[in-house]
């Protein structure tokens, strides 16, 4: 288990850990890391409204854990204090289950009023997240946050905020990312071919991905050259297994195309897959393969994803494929070629779940002929979407893989879609209210903990409610203006 926190000083730092809460008696020195105000690439990130001292970077791995166990933990030093004792649950070896919850563009929220728009809905989708979590009670689960991760766009202080509002949940289970174009566009970009002039932008804030990449560290050795002074760009592709699913995380930001680096290991690793081990596949990116939004602007990246990307996911018989960047929930059927799929056909289905915390959209695809008028029919590839806030979460054994959507306004699911090992997508899912209620007992066990998350989630509730009276008072009604390009 990696464990990564920040100091002010930099000085000698370890975690402590052990099985028991009063016997914490092992430790791992961390290795500490930084960035300058000369590793940003543009403006805000490197002038003075922007930069703020990010501190150390502190980057501690705990070995050798026995399988499925609770381990508790504390950081720091005896010379400068510890921190909190957190707990996390070990990796299962050999599991026969996976749970995981998995968004995109969440962003953060501050109990102040800011000159930066900031993404109040991400304080419900940690809270129905920390209260799955807690409810799961000893199974290991994960997070997997797909992009679009902080929008601190080059203002450092939105990065703190943003840890600090995922500690209650990034302390109990991994939290998995990758990039997206807000931790990393920006003018001088290495690779920007042609058609990608308009798509490849500033909205990285001219982070040039430099606190993405030290501020996180996943599994792998993926790395891109800034081609500046800044440390080269991590966390860009990447697998593993957990439990019964193969996840593959990909990288729309920098060169996905046939002959690179990215290409050549996400073809061989989909070609790898032992399906007898995890007989479902994942595969996440941030900007989406498929998407009923009126989303212009990434029209030449969609038409390349899906030129070199769909027949890889369909030859190697990929479950589901799940982007980000479109702040909406929406899935489709089992697609190729923008068709679906004869019944029961094993073609991916590729759901966009960029719903957890950013507001700004633009709508559903109007119709060509009518470009003016509000209706937006759903093609028949888009079984369901939605505008509400949430999240999903995934739960498969050896036999079924479940996921669901939640949505943040009552915590309850409200899509669900099941896929069965042999590679057949469950019928019951063709009968919404049906698959609704099977879920709700399918997941009973996430209603055990219930009665004692009632005084966290009423806390949670109340202080989510006065961040959000303080922030109505003091702000007026005064929102930004909706740039649609600025997705
Ligand atoms: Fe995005």
């Amino acid at each position: 288990m990696r464990v990564m926190f920040i100091t002010e000083d930099g000085k000698e730092n370890y975690v402590k850990y052990g099985r028991d809460e009063d016997g914490m008696n092992k430790v791992v020195k961390t290795v500490v890391s930084r960035y300058e105000r000369e590793d940003m690439c543009d403006a805000p990130a490197n002038d003075t409204t922007g930069w703020r001292d990010p501190g150390f970077i502190h980057d501690g791995v705990i070995k050798n854990l026995k399988s499925e166990k609770r381990y508790y933990y504390k950081v720091g030093s005896d010379a400068g204090g510890w921190s909190a004792t957190h707990s996390f649950m070990s990796r299962a070896k050999n599991a026969e289950e996976t749970n995981a919850f998995l968004f995109g563009d969440m962003g953060t929220a501050t109990p102040y009023s800011t000159f930066l728009r900031t993404q109040d809905e991400s304080v419900s989708t940690m809270k129905w997240v920390l209260r799955d979590i807690e409810a799961l009670g000893d199974k290991p689960s994960f997070i997997s946050h797909i992009g679009d991760i902080s929008y601190a766009r080059g203002y450092s202080w939105l990065w703190d905020t943003f840890f600090a509002q995922i500690e209650p949940v990034a302390s109990k289970v991994p939290y998995h990312v990758c990039i997206g174009n807000h931790e990393y566009d920006w003018p001088l970009q290495p690779w920007k071919p042609d058609w990608a002039q308009s798509i490849y932008n500033k909205d990285g804030g001219g982070e040039c991905g430099v606190p993405y990449s030290l501020k996180f560290n996943m599994p792998g050795n993926s790395s891109a050259p800034t081609e500046t002074r800044a440390p080269a760009t991590r966390n860009l592709f990447y697998s593993f297994d957990s439990g019964v699913v193969h996840f593959v995380y990909m990288s729309t930001e920098t060169n996905f195309l046939p002959g690179g680096d990215q290409y050549n290991f996400i073809k061989h690793d989909l070609e790898s897959v032992n399906r007898k081990k995890t007989p479902f596949v994942v595969v996440q990116g941030h900007r989406p393969m498929y998407t009923t939004s009126n989303e212009g602007r990434d029209a030449p990246l969609r038409s390349r994803m899906l030129e070199h990307y769909e027949p890889l996911f369909v030859k190697n018989k990929v479950t589901l494929a799940m982007w980000g960047h479109v702040h909406r929930y929406e899935r489709f059927c089992p697609l190729k070629n923008f068709t679906c799929g004869k019944e029961d056909e094993p073609l991916p289905v590729h759901v966009v779940i960029g719903m957890a915390g950013q507001d700004w959209q633009p709508i559903w695809t109007p119709r060509p002929n009518h470009l003016t008028d509000p209706i937006y029919p759903q093609p028949e590839r888009s079984l369901f979407r939605t505008g509400e806030f949430g999240y999903t979460r995934l739960f498969a054994t050896m036999e079924k893989l479940t996921l669901t959507f939640v949505g943040n306004h009552d915590g309850e699911p409200h899509d669900m879609v099941e896929f069965l090992a042999s590679g057949q997508i469950s019928k019951r899912v063709e009968d919404a209210s049906d698959k609704l209620e099977v879920e709700k007992g399918y997941f009973s066990w996430f209603m055990k903990g219930m009665s004692l998350l009632v005084t966290g989630a009423l806390m949670g509730y109340a202080i989510g409610s006065i961040t959000h009276a303080r922030k109505v008072a003091t702000s007026g009604a005064s929102w930004a203006p909706v740039k649609t390009e600025d997705v």
